[in-house]
């Protein structure tokens, strides 16, 4: 393996901070998560050196494993969802003997106490120094408690040397994530506290800050005077997959718009942070959030589009539709798709509409950020084209992760006529580098203590804000309840780009979806 000292294309970057030694106990360690995401990241950061030598991973589960069945378990996790990682046997050996399995009901109270007597002998044979991560990675509805309970046991009584995380979705709607904000800040200082939006992790994410502020030709335009518009859209080809007692409960607002296109909202959409720091940053992103609102608050369905997927094609293989997928209600009324128009009532932005889009089953696997520029006010030249393109600078989250830009250039001849072009800038040939993965970067920041790409509980309370007319205007009206405002669940063929009234809520003022 080619090491940070041999690279050329490292040459001249930090060598990188190591964490101080600390257990990482792994609230739901039997689960999916666990599995897909979090073990593949812990292994890659370990094979990378950018663990420190004493980490000691505990796995914590209702089921009854030994220290030697969750090895077993964690290896199986890696060879499904990570086997290029893997590496030579001797390498996994010294990751596995770092592994232990705690037996754990959440609600137990005594279990908890059995866990803070092995944690203290772990330090005392791995020079952990009382230094912990408990991250919860458990059902939503158990927060609360698990929160509790390692609080009455004084496990995260010492907020220099212990820390929380909590996966999302963070509550189901505003007062859940209040209330569950106030359960955890009665246990915790916030500064403990690391809310996990996935998102946040992905480095063409991190990139719109860097985009923004480290280059100085861009964000003079960034802002009303020529900016027409902004297209966010996250768009995926898989289904409900095994997820629909999750899913069905929760639908695409709440699975994908409060948090991941909100944050991807926030970063395109913040002012410059007085600094990098993590209050620096969440201070806009908090800001910004606090002056957003659904377009149209008086009617709900000019503003927002809901609609869920019926059968289908993907990628040449017929699909099913979202009410015939194993275990969701064959009435269910979630949405699998959704659309909003959103406004910002700041200096900035005053009249520029946001439009976000996400949905599953779509008919691409595709994450970006659009910004659409104003049109020329005068045009001179006649256009290849039926009407002359706007400048559009396109963020791609991923794949392909980049940007582009495209404007107009002179088609070569003897007449001048103007066709559409693209400066093009890509991660993989600029950097010769993977990107690495979401959960990789995340993990690292909380066990190096820096919460910036975490979210405030200001911060996620602020994003509920946003969505919530449009939950209470869908969920207190449900179609066929007689509502006259109830803005109706629409169903979009799988494998398309969602309904046509998507399609409506960008015409209606002369604009359309970019073509993906
Ligand atoms: C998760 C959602 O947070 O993000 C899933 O719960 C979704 O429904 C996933 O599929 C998308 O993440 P990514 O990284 O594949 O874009």
């Amino acid at each position: 393996m080619v090491t940070l000292a041999e690279n050329p294309l490292r040459v001249g970057l930090n060598q990188e901070r190591v964490p101080d030694p600390c257990i990482l106990v792994q609230f739901g360690a039997s689960g999916d998560l666990a599995a897909r995401k979090l073990i593949p990241a812990y292994y890659r950061l370990f094979v990378q050196r950018r663990l420190p030598p004493e980490f000691t991973l505990v796995g914590v589960a209702r089921r009854d494993w030994s220290h030697e069945i969750y090895r077993d378990k964690m290896r199986a996790a890696l060879e499904e969802f990570a086997p290029q990682d893997l590496g030579p046997e001797a390498l996994w050996q010294d990751f596995a003997r770092r592994l232990f399995y705690c037996r754990l009901d959440l609600g137990d109270a005594e279990g908890y106490l059995r866990l803070k007597q092995f944690l203290g002998q772990l330090d005392e044979e791995r020079g952990t120094r009382g230094n912990r991560v408990f991250y919860l990675a458990v059902a939503p509805d158990f927060y609360a408690q698990a929160i509790q309970q390692l609080g009455a046991a004084g496990l995260v009584a010492d907020p220099a040397k212990t820390r929380v995380v909590i996966e999302k979705p963070f509550g189901h709607d505003l007062t859940s994530a209040q209330e569950l904000n106030r359960i955890v800040q009665r246990i915790c200082q916030e500064e403990q506290v690391y809310r996990i939006d996935h998102y946040l992790g992905k480095e063409t994410v991190q990139n719109l800050l860097v985009f923004r502020f480290a280059n100085t030709i861009f964000e003079p335009l960034w802002n009303r005077n020529y900016i027409d518009h902004v297209q966010i859209t996250v768009a995926e080809t898989v289904g409900v997959e095994d997820r629909a007692g999750y899913y069905d409960a929760a639908g695409a607002l709440r699975d994908m718009v409060q948090n991941h296109l909100m944050q991807i909202y926030c970063l395109t959409a913040m002012e410059p942070p007085v600094s990098l720091r993590s209050d620096g940053v969440r201070n806009e992103k908090t800001k910004v959030l606090q002056a957003t609102r659904l377009a149209d608050l008086r009617n709900v369905a000019a503003a927002a589009v809901r609609a869920q997927y019926g059968p289908g094609w993907i990628a040449g293989k017929p699909v099913p539709g979202y009410r015939q997928e194993p275990n969701v209600n064959p009435n269910s009324q979630t949405p699998t798709y959704v659309a909003l128009k959103l406004e910002c009532d700041t200096w900035r932005w005053q009249g520029v509409p946001f439009y976000l889009r996400t949905g599953k089953r779509l008919a691409k696997k595709v994450s970006e950020v659009a910004i659409y520029f104003k049109q020329v006010p005068l045009s001179l030249f006649p256009s290849a084209a039926r009407e002359v393109s706007p400048n559009i600078l396109v963020l791609r989250i991923q794949p392909n992760e980049g940007i582009s830009l495209r404007f107009e250039a002179k088609m070569p001849g003897p007449e001048i006529r103007t066709r559409s072009v693209e400066m093009d800038f890509r991660y993989g040939t600029a950097f010769g580098s993977s990107t690495p993965d979401a959960y990789e970067r995340l993990l690292l920041d909380c066990l190096l203590g820096d919460p910036t790409l975490f979210t405030r509980a200001d911060e996620v309370e602020a994003a509920w804000r946003v969505v919530t007319p449009v939950l209470s205007a869908w969920e207190a009206q449900p179609e066929g309840n007689g509502g006259s405002a109830a803005p109706p669940l629409l169903t979009y063929e799988a494998g398309t780009w969602g309904p046509k009234a998507a399609e409506d809520l960008l015409a209606q003022s002369g604009r359309r979806w970019r073509r993906l």
